[in-house]
């Protein structure tokens, strides 16, 4: 049976003061950390006030109250229906994108600031053509993308760089320098080496995604967009052996794909991907038996070739799973749902919120960094993990991503270790936060000696 063809809980509706709590605990939060780029203030303020263990303690108060069914409620004239129960959250999914659309109006209006032709904002027949063309330049389901030799050399160069930027420096490593880092490789494995520092590029993007932080208030910035776009077309028409943008000039697309329209998204995205690899490193420095594994896997690798990285992998899943760069899932009905004994009309907004799944108190790994459950069937085994999403929305960039961060984390720790500059709040002996504010971590770089 999928999960589209499951049973699925009856609807309740909040009471105006309940719909109140989560617009004000667990939407506004979201929207002030930051829906599209992750805003520096935001993420400082929900770190210190434990805003998502709040968001997810009210969510469960909730389901406690109103039963494991979607909470529906009516915000700003549009209807909600939260989704409070993992199987329930994997039917939406798994109904992807009929009838739950991944363009929802709010996504959509604020996601055209900048990919106004991405897949996760299409529907229809350009959605399919779109979606069928990222998983082919992306090689999703194949876990060594055919460039993994050049991605591979691309992230150790750049690791090298910073290591030896750290060196000759003060010998630490904070956010804006290993992001520096990371835009550069970004833009090498997208654009080739060409790009690696138009860091103008970057900055172009990074102001359209904060004006589509805003959402639908946001207002449209066509000269900024039509500037970053003639300037990702210089790079694009090169199409430099080795990149993604020669991948996306090879593959054969329909005439309603707009291949050069899915590159916005691609680097947009990296920026999550450098976040999940920092907070890998994170607790990497804070937990011994966990470093301990990923050296043991290096040290019978040849790092300088694509290898799969199993246990670093699983690191860095296990970042994602703690900390979801996307938290809210999102999907919108495009007819009436059938729901337990009742129906949500067309036009219904689901909010999915990851954090309430992955860290559910229920699951023994719940607040452990327990890379062994992406490698012993656990998480394969529990719907209640969607770090990637899932069903046939799912991120297409999954397995490339997955290669690069776990490269660069390995190529970090080949001959590095790290003390972080605030280890207490991430010790093995006590429940991990609920929300790291990445720009806050900072660690000094040691040369490290096996056996020491
Ligand atoms: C740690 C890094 C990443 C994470 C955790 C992640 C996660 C996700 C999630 C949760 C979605 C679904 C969003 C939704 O349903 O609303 C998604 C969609 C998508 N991701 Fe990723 N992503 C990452 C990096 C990347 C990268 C680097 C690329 C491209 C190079 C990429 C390409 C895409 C695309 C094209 C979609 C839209 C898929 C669709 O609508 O069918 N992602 N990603």
């Amino acid at each position: 049976m999928t999960g589209t063809d499951r049973a699925t809980h009856t609807p309740a509706k909040a009471s105006a003061r309940d719909t109140a709590r989560l617009a004000a605990q667990v939407i506004a939060p979201t929207l002030a950390a930051g829906a599209v780029i992750r805003r520096r203030a935001g993420m400082a303020l929900a770190e210190r006030y434990a805003l998502d263990r709040r968001a997810t303690s009210l969510l469960a108060e909730l389901r406690g109250h109103y039963g494991p069914g979607p909470l529906r409620l009516d915000l700003a004239g549009r209807r909600f229906a939260v989704v409070l129960q993992a199987g329930d959250a994997a039917h939406v999914l798994a109904g992807t994108p009929d009838p739950y659309s991944p363009a929802t109006r709010e996504k959509r209006a604020s996601l055209e600031q900048f990919q106004p032709h991405g897949v996760l904002i299409s529907r229809g027949a350009e959605r399919d053509d779109r979606r069928a063309f990222n998983e082919a330049v992306l090689e999703y389901g194949h876990q060594l993308h055919s460039l993994a030799p050049r991605m591979v050399r691309t992230v150790r160069e750049e690791a090298g760089k910073l290591l030896g930027a750290t060196t000759a420096g003060d010998g630490e490593i904070g956010w804006t320098a290993f992001r520096t880092a990371w835009d550069r490789t970004a833009r090498r494995i997208v654009l080739g080496d060409t790009g690696r520092d138009d860091t103008g590029l970057t900055a172009m993007l990074g102001r359209l995604r904060s004006t589509a932080n805003w959402s639908t208030a946001a207002p449209r910035r066509a000269t900024l967009r039509d500037r970053f776009e003639r300037r990702l077309r210089t790079h694009l028409d090169r199409a430099e052996p080795g990149s993604l943008a020669a991948a996306l000039a090879a593959t054969p697309a329909s005439p309603g794909t707009d291949p050069p329209g899915q590159v916005p998204h691609w680097l947009f995205a990296f920026d999550g991907a450098g976040i999940a690899a920092f907070r890998t490193l994170a607790l990497l420095s804070t937990h011994a038996a966990q470093e301990t594994q990923v050296r043991n896997e290096l040290a019978v690798t040849d790092l300088t070739e694509p290898h799969l990285l199993p246990y670093t992998r699983a690191c860095v899943l296990e970042s994602v799973r703690l900390w979801p760069t996307t938290p809210f899932l999102l999907r919108e009905s495009v007819r009436e749902t059938a729901w337990g004994e009742d129906t949500l009309p067309a036009g219904t907004e689901f909010l999915i919120y990851a954090p309430l799944f992955h860290r559910d108190e229920s699951l023994p790994y719940s607040d452990r960094f327990t890379p062994e459950i992406w490698l012993d069937g656990t998480a394969q085994d529990t719907e209640a993990l969607m770090p990637f999403s899932a069903g046939p929305g799912e991120c297409p960039g999954q397995d490339l991503v997955l290669l690069v961060t776990s490269t660069m984390v390995a190529a970090l720790l080949e001959r590095h270790t790290y003390l972080p500059e605030r280890p207490g709040r991430l010790r093995p002996d006590r429940p991990l936060p609920r929300t790291l504010d990445h720009f806050g971590l900072r660690f000094a770089a040691l040369p490290f000696r096996p056996g020491r």
